[in-house]
């Protein structure tokens, strides 16, 4: 195998691997990033409707604000000092990005325009604040574009088409990762003195999702494989608006800017389950009530979706209602300027003008608030006491910080990636500046290889695509924005079944060794069963309701008991492990129990979990 040797090693080219990857080559460190996609392709080039950033340029904002929006809106399970930096240092990452040169719009005044997502507010909940920073509705594009541009400047070596498939660990540290060519199939290892998951999510585990085709969970996956036990996998966010059966994102800057959803009978129905915030609830709140209205028999035609409607004549109406100035009223061309991308896609998929008609929208499967844990440097953690894995950083969706707690604020996942991308870098060209080179040994790579070729030279009857279907069948029945202790067991017998053919019974036709894609994807398929599989099982275990987690038949949230964050590991044995689950991992409520010590009287204090009133 041929061996690559570099400081730092990124896994990823999203946002977070490519603010790592400039932030350690800053450091002094060099640099790899190893992808498995052309790096501006990466996932993090769909995020569309902007970066959330205390700048206070359209309406009164503070960082205090923000932090206290992403306990509340993480239904108290976010911890509460990451949220704090997140806040914080949102307001110079953004200012950064806008000095790298990333095309922000702009105010009147020639200031970066900010405006309305769910869950924003000031004067901790008072009103909805403008605080989403866009670049019309492709921020993450623009983000993405920017720091590839910045990397490139920095001298960071790219391995393109390079999918990362094992770690090393040697003494309980990470020596670096192995990967495959997939231009040749040939396998390489990449030592490094310090490694940097930044691979992810793994929405493809469900039928209806936001997320591409690449977004197979390999980073968690591996990492949990070998031996890093994954927090919060319980936690999965459905967003509530994507294209009705296509679950194509529809961003809910539609609804930053007056859009609303309507149900059969012509209803603004969020008027109903969130009084004040409406249709700018948070995204739990808003996809429950989708599927409450579906089961109420009010969903479009009896089909499960709703309408979500930007026509200006619809909006305008609203805005009226509401009492809101004439400035903020819309017209077609505001709605082709500030939402092309959303434009096109209606246009080209469904042949629907948004402009002209409502766009059929239902929940899809979009964000991992768990994954790997990690520390506000984004060291990755080992235990509930937060022992480190030395030479191991992640972030992203792929890691969980937790900023996100139990459901996570919309534009907080690209906040997430520079700010804690940006750390993580730091800290390992602070690392990599010490440690020494770990050995490698002398069997690197040969379990990881071995498992490829039981995949290539399998001869069964379950093709991957098969399997994959109806693993996105049970997980989007069983484990998605409503369950049960009947849907959840259900779920992990279908997976129990699944994997068992996946191991026992697996057929790929392609037996060659150059870009095989019908390898990969079927090596893919087992990172996302065992996920879908540790997903379930942490939810079955999770008796209460909280943020995206609602169970039906626990639907009270329940601090006394489940104010605490889930690990679970996994022994190793692909084919059939024994997990550990635990709920020991205590959640930071830092700024609580910083306001219990100042004596702040309980009805003051921002921070302590209560109930959440929409
Ligand atoms: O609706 C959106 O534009 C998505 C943003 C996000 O997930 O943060």
């Amino acid at each position: 195998m041929k061996i690559h040797k570099h400081d730092a090693i990124i896994i990823g080219a999203g946002g977070a691997g490519l603010m790592a990857a400039l932030y350690a080559s800053k450091g002094g460190a060099d640099v790899a990033v190893v992808s498995k996609l052309y790096p501006t392709r990466s996932h993090t080039g769909t995020a569309q409707g902007g970066i959330g950033a205390a700048l206070g340029n359209l309406d009164e904002d503070k960082p205090i604000y923000h932090t206290y929006d992403t306990v509340k809106g993480g239904d108290y399970l976010t911890d509460q000092a990451a949220a704090k930096i997140l806040a914080e240092n949102a307001v110079d990452a953004v200012i950064e990005l806008e000095h790298m040169g990333l095309p922000f719009d702009r105010t009147s005044a020639q200031r970066i325009s900010q405006r309305r997502f769910g869950g924003h507010t000031r004067n901790f909940g008072e009103e909805l604040v403008r605080r989403a920073c866009h670049a019309a509705d492709r921020t993450g594009h623009m983000i993405l574009q920017t720091l590839y541009q910045q990397c490139i400047k920095n001298d960071v070596s790219f391995f393109d088409e390079f999918q990362v498939v094992d770690m090393i660990v040697v003494d309980g540290a990470l020596a670096g990762v192995v990967a495959i060519e997939l231009g040749t199939g040939e396998f390489h290892i990449f030592h490094g003195k310090a490694s940097f998951f930044a691979t992810g999510g793994w929405g493809r585990c469900w039928s209806v999702t936001s997320n591409a085709h690449s977004l197979t969970g390999d980073g968690a996956a591996i990492a949990l494989r070998r031996g890093v036990p994954l927090q919060d996998m319980e936690f999965f966010q459905f967003h509530p608006t994507g294209i009705y059966r296509m679950g194509i994102l529809i961003t809910e800057g539609v609804r930053g800017e007056g859009g609303v959803l309507i149900n059969s009978q012509g209803e603004r129905f969020m008027e109903r389950y969130a009084p004040s915030a409406k249709d700018l609830a948070s995204r739990d709140v808003v996809s429950r009530a989708i599927y409450l209205e579906t089961r109420a028999g009010r969903s479009i035609k009896n089909r499960g979706y709703v309408h979500l409607d930007i026509r200006p004549a619809t909006v305008n109406r609203y805005f009226a209602e509401e009492g809101r100035a004439r400035a903020d009223f819309i017209d077609d061309a505001t709605v082709e300027r500030k939402l092309p991308d959303i434009l096109d896609f209606c246009r080209t998929y469904l042949g629907v003008d948004p402009v002209k008609e409502p766009m059929p929208v239902q929940p899809t499967a979009h964000y991992a608030m768990g994954g790997i844990p990690t520390n506000v440097d984004a060291e990755v953690l080992l235990d509930a006491a937060g022992s480190v894995m030395p030479g191991a950083y992640a972030a992203g969706e792929t890691a969980c910080v937790s900023v996100h707690g139990a459901n996570r604020l919309g534009t907080n996942s690209l906040v997430d990636l520079v700010v804690f991308g940006r750390r993580g870098g730091m800290k390992m060209a602070e690392f990599a500046r010490s440690a020494d080179w770990l050995p490698l040994p002398a069997d690197a790579g040969h379990a990881i290889q071995a498992e490829f070729e039981r995949i290539r030279k399998s001869g069964g009857q379950s093709r991957p695509g098969e399997l994959r279907a109806q693993m996105q069948a049970t997980m989007m029945d069983n484990v998605g924005v409503f369950r049960t202790q009947e849907t959840l067991q259900q779920g992990i017998d279908d997976l129990a079944a699944l994997r068992e053919r996946f191991h026992q019974d697996l057929r790929i036709d392609d037996k060659a060794r150059v870009f095989n894609t019908d390898l990969m994807e079927a090596w893919e398929l087992g990172c996302l069963l065992d996920l879908a599989d540790v997903t379930a099982r942490a939810a079955l275990e999770r008796k209460e309701s909280r943020g995206a987690h609602s169970r039906e038949d626990f639907q009270a949230r329940d601090d006394q008991n489940w104010l605490v964050h889930s690990l679970v590991g996994h022994d190793g044995n692909l084919a059939n492990p024994d997990y550990t689950l635990n709920f020991d991992k205590k959640v930071d409520l830092s700024l609580w129990e910083a306001e219990e010590a100042q004596g702040t009287p309980e009805d003051q204090q921002k921070f302590r979990p209560r109930e959440r009133v929409y």
